[in-house]
């Protein structure tokens, strides 16, 4: 982890990009001004790279002094919101890392008032964005070390966007590891160092488990795979839990789609395919921090699809633990069958809330594109938690209907259900119509987020670069902290 140092008085060094806010008509808040002042930049210097301030613009001076400063447009104060405080420092940040910067210093954005949410955010905004992969670089141009401006009265919002961000930089690690480095038994691993370091407490299913348990999905998705498959287990509980959570997270370490093997171009980047499992590490690890008054376990079926002698096949039968039969139509509708097990064993806990993330479907990327993930859920009161915190959070959602008249979609000839829609159409609903059938009767209320767009991005957006956004630690680590 990059050292951050926070302090009250800004002092402005050589080695560090010196980032400030500006809202719109250049104006600064008066802490900046003098500093500007005493570097020798005047509104004519900014004027004269078309900045205004407004929201969106950012611009960078080397000073008379030898400073590097990069200035970040806020618009208007009063207009000013959380997503647009990330924005804003994030391309302050990216801009930064343009200038071959490794060191940075950020000016806490004068909001005008008291305003923990716009100092979370900008925390947020500013981890996300000093964000990068370079593990595998000989020649790294990451971001050393960060250090911080602002009053005491907002330190604690800080530190609570750091945790926010950190949980899901800690995702994008994992997500953005290749497939023949994050094997499902690494992932376990991963998944053990974890819980060890917060106390949480941690069971891994081998296979001779997966058959006890009747774990059919993983077992035969699993097959196909020299790597053998997982079933992760993570608990944490609080003192007297007001409630009880379970997550659950698709871990598809590579997802070739076996013997219905992808083309080249749908095979690519299919290392993403256990970004729901890290996002619910993620948030595992928020949790770990935050310590919320609920108890959460994280459930994460891990395998690796891959073709083999051993493979399962079309037209296989599964008999799944709660009685459900399913004839497979295609072995690339995979995430599906391994979650089915993981949600009858999830059931089983009885919990208040069950929320799945799972990078399912293409179809929901074809429906809402690249920077929008699909919610379903049959609770409205919920869909509108969930809603109104993903605007906040900037990890945008979408709800989709669990439409009954596409149930006929999947209902089997020789089995009850297929793991496919007879025709493509409405395929991220179908998914979702799966998933449903293994949702026990006892669970007062089951999400299910399909991440498959906004997981791994493949280019620029906002404050993320090129790889995995860690979509949806940040908006599911607000909820369960939230919640009483
Ligand atoms: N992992 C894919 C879904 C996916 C696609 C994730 C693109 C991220 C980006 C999933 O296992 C899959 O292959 N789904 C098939 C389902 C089909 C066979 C019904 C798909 O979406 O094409
Ligand atoms: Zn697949
Ligand atoms: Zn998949």
């Amino acid at each position: 982890m990059k050292p951050v140092y926070f302090a009250k008085k800004p002092v402005v060094r050589k080695e560090e990009a010196f980032i400030v806010g500006c809202y719109e008509n250049l104006r600064f808040d008066s802490s900046v001004s003098e500093l500007l002042d005493k570097e020798g930049i005047g509104r004519e210097s900014l004027k004269a790279l078309n900045f205004k301030g407004e929201a969106g613009e950012v611009a960078s001076i080397s000073t008379p002094r030898g400073h590097l400063f990069i200035f970040a447009g806020l618009g208007r104060k009063r207009e000013l919101n959380r997503e647009k405080v990330r924005k804003a420092i994030g391309s302050a940040v990216k801009e930064a890392k343009g200038r071959k910067a490794k060191k940075l210093a950020a000016v806490m954005f004068d909001f005008g008032r008291k305003n923990e949410g716009l100092a979370a955010a900008f925390a947020e905004g500013l981890f996300l964005a000093s964000y990068s992969f370079e593990k595998y670089r000989s020649e790294k141009k990451e971001i050393e070390s960060v250090t911080v401006y602002g009053t005491e009265e907002l330190k604690e919002a800080f530190y609570y966007g750091k945790i926010l961000a950190e949980a899901a930089n800690f995702t994008r690690d994992i997500v953005n590891e290749p497939g023949n480095v994050i094997t499902p038994e690494a992932l376990a691993d991963k998944a053990k160092d974890l819980a060890s370091r917060y106390g949480f407490k941690c069971k891994i299913f081998r296979e001779k488990d997966l058959e006890k348990k009747n774990m059919v999905g993983i077992l035969a998705v699993g097959r196909g795979s020299k790597n053998p498959p997982r079933f992760i287990h993570i608990t944490y509980r609080p003192e007297n839990p007001a409630k009880k959570v379970v997550l659950v997270g698709k871990g598809v370490t590579f997802d070739s789609g076996g013997l219905n093997i992808k083309p080249e171009q749908y095979m690519k980047k299919m290392k993403m395919d256990k970004a729901g499992a890290c996002a619910v590490l993620g948030i595992m690890k928020a949790i770990g921090e935050l310590k919320p008054a609920v108890e959460v376990h994280a459930l994460i079926p891990a395998v690796e699809n891959m073709p083999d002698g051993k493979a399962y096949r079309p037209d296989d039968i599964l008999v799944y633990k709660n009685g459900r039969s399913v004839e497979i139509h295609s072995t690339d509708a995979e995430g599906r069958l391994i979650l089915a097990d993981a949600l009858i064993y999830g059931s089983d806990l009885n919990p208040d809330f069950m929320i799945d993330m799972a990078t399912l479907t293409g179809a929901c990327v074809v429906a809402l594109g690249h920077y929008t993930s699909g919610l379903f859920t049959p609770d409205n009161g919920f869909a509108d938690k969930l809603l109104s915190l993903s605007r906040e959070s900037g990890e945008k959602m979408w709800r989709l209907p669990l439409d009954e008249d596409l149930e006929e979609e999947i209902k089997g000839t020789q089995s009850d259900i297929q793991n496919v829609g007879k025709s493509r159409y409405g395929g991220a609903i179908t998914a979702a119509l799966f998933l449903k059938n293994f949702v026990g009767e006892g669970v007062k209320t089951w999400a299910h987020i399909d991440i498959a767009g906004p997981a791994f991005i493949e280019k620029d957006w906002k404050y993320y670069g090129y790889g995995a956004t860690g979509q949806p630690v940040r908006t599911l680590a607000e909820l369960i902290k939230e919640m009483k």
